[in-house]
């Protein structure tokens, strides 16, 4: 669906996006994370076939950026950072003008009006000016927009921005029910978002992309330990002794257990180590009750810092 390659964008001899390389395919949801000035924005614009790029070559549902953006914006919905809506206009005279301008029109496009409307839960204000909306229900207009021709290929730069926690599972909600019609490119820097809701993460940082993979196989790679929790019955003094001697755990804490029969201890794993199987086996020779057994991966977050100063190291030796 999107097939990118040596993207680059100067702004007056300043590089924004550098020589990226990516694919999207139909049906994926991929996040696009990083941190202000990233290139995330310029990247999508470039896709949605808004602006032009200095070199390299872009191709959405099969149509070059450069050559046929009129054709990639009819497969694209497009909803931008800071959506310029008509804010005196209302909610569903907005969409109706929107959907002619993108060449629907006559009963088509009324019934595609209303059923945008009902997808993104504005049918109820539909008759409100825009500029009398909260936030998020703007934000669900502008999604609308997005939505209202049906393209293939949703790009969507940070559609959480500015909304409370429960507008933000909304529109994950939303992301979800959209994915069997549509192919997902979304920006945002909430790592936590990401982890959620997409199936694929592309890492800008500076221009560059500095991962792209799936949420789960980033923090497995980590370089940083993982946690072990472990929740067991046993008088046994040498618990602690015992599981450290397992190859890859670094070290076992325990935790005060306040009389519990329960003994709480957390290992910490050397990454690449996997050691759930050795603490199972260990437990049932050593006759203890195990109950609980769950490793935590580093979160995207972690992932995003260690490759982002691993960059930044690189960087350095080389200036
Ligand atoms: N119109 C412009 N003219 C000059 N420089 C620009 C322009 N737009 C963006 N830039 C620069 O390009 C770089 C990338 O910006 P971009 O907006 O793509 O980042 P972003 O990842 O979307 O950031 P944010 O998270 O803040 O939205 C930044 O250094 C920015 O200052
Ligand atoms: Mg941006």
């Amino acid at each position: 669906m999107i097939d990118v390659h040596k993207l680059t964008k100067q702004y007056a001899g300043r590089t924004a996006v550098d020589g990226i390389s990516f694919k999207v395919e139909p049906g994926e949801i991929v996040g696009f994370l990083g941190p202000n000035g990233a290139g995330k924005t310029t990247t999508m614009r470039i896709l949605s076939g808004f602006m032009p790029a200095t070199s390299g070559s872009a191709y959405v549902a099969g149509f070059d950026v450069f050559r046929d953006s009129l054709k990639v914006r009819s497969a694209v919905g497009y909803m931008p950072e800071m959506a310029p809506l008509y804010v005196d206009m209302k909610v569903k005279e907005y969409l109706r003008f929107r959907a002619e301008l993108k060449g629907l029109s006559g009963r088509v496009m009324r019934h595609r009006v209303g059923e945008v409307m009902e997808l993104c839960g504005i049918t109820d204000v539909r008759r409100r000016l825009i500029d009398n909306l909260s936030k998020g229900y703007r934000q669900r207009v502008a999604l609308a927009d997005a939505l209202v021709h049906d393209p293939k290929l949703l790009i969507l730069d940070e559609p959480t921005n500015g909304l409370d926690p429960v507008q933000i599972r909304q529109v994950r909600e939303l992301l979800r029910e959209l994915r069997s019609r549509h192919t997902v490119l979304l920006s945002t820097h909430i790592l936590h978002e990401v982890e959620q809701a997409c199936d694929r993460v592309v890492m800008l940082h500076r221009g560059s992309i500095l991962a792209n993979d799936t949420p789960k196989n980033l923090s497995a790679q980590l370089k940083t330990s993982s946690l072990v929790r472990v929740e067991l019955e046993s008088t046994d003094r040498e618990v602690v002794a015992k599981l450290e001697k397992i190859a890859g755990v670094r070290k076992c804490n325990e935790e005060a257990s306040n009389g519990e029969p329960w003994r709480y201890l957390v290992l910490r794993v050397e990454p690449g180590f996997e050691v759930r199987e050795e603490v199972q086996l260990l437990a049932s020779s050593a006759g203890w009750r195990l109950r609980e057994l769950h490793r935590e991966l580093p979160s995207l977050e972690d992932v995003f810092v260690e490759l982002a100063s691993a960059a930044e190291t690189i960087r350095g030796g080389l200036s």
